[in-house]
């Protein structure tokens, strides 16, 4: 791995959770399999079927506690905690493993499980338990609190601070992502623009390994503790 680099920008998808039991969405098990997109994570989806829609993000919350991080998650909150240069992950994940790993360098572009979001104030609470439809927000008293998930069609979070974080990257990573959801998906084209170097982690090849300077295929649990050893030599 080359010596100049400083600043690194990690993205990860639903692969890097998939060795600790959780389902990714396009996989042959994937979660769309069970719903159709369109029954449960767009904003019409909310406004025609609350209770499907709570129901869908309670039975996901309701798994983490039967999950916990694996070596892919360990070894990034490794390098994050070791690297002294500039280091941002962002996750497309909602489930909680990056920061029970120790992860703190850490933005969730799509939202939290273990986040309900008041559809009145914009307050967002931490929530870990199920969260029926017509909750009262803790804040403004309304009963607005939906799912705190960015769905298709909204907003990503924090999409200004990602985006100066790749303009400053020398390395962009990417980590168990199909490649087939924007704006995550374009973050690799942003990086070449400003000369960083690309490296795909990845099972299978995805939508976007044209893009990249490198692709290693593998499961996540081996390629990523063995990169953030070349990284921390
Ligand atoms: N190690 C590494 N990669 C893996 C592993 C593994 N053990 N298992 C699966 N993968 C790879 C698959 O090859 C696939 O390319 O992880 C990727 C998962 O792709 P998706 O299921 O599409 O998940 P993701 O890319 O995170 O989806 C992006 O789409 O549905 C929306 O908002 C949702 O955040 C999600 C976004």
């Amino acid at each position: 791995m080359d010596r100049d680099i400083r600043n690194i920008v990690i993205l990860t998808g639903a692969g890097i959770s998939a060795e600790s039991g959780l389902a990714t969405f396009r996989g042959p098990d994937g979660l769309w399999e069970g719903h159709r997109v369109e029954d449960v994570c767009t904003p019409v989806a909310l406004a025609r079927n609350p209770a499907l829609v709570h129901r869908f993000y309670d039975e996901r919350r309701a798994k983490l506690g039967g999950v916990k991080p694996n070596p892919a998650h360990e070894a990034l909150a490794a390098l994050d905690a070791a690297w002294p240069g500039e280091l941002l992950l962002v996750t497309q994940n909602v489930d909680d493993l990056h920061e029970r790993a120790g992860a703190k360098r850490l933005i969730h572009m799509h939202g939290e499980l273990r986040s309900a979001l008041c559809a009145a104030c914009g307050k967002a609470v931490s929530w870990t338990a199920s969260l029926p439809p017509e909750t009262a927000c803790t804040g403004c008293g309304k009963s607005r609190l939906r799912p705190d998930i960015v769905f298709f069609g909204e907003m990503p979070y924090e999409m200004d601070a990602i985006d100066d974080a790749i303009r400053r990257a020398d390395l962009f990573v990417s980590i168990g992502t199909s490649g087939a959801v924007y704006p995550a998906a374009g973050f690799v084209q942003t990086a070449r623009h400003v000369g960083a170097r690309t490296l795909e982690l990845n099972l299978d090849p995805s939508a976007g390994s044209f893009y990249f300077d490198e692709s290693r295929m593998g499961p996540a649990s081996v390629l990523v503790p063995q990169l953030v050893r070349e990284l921390l030599a």
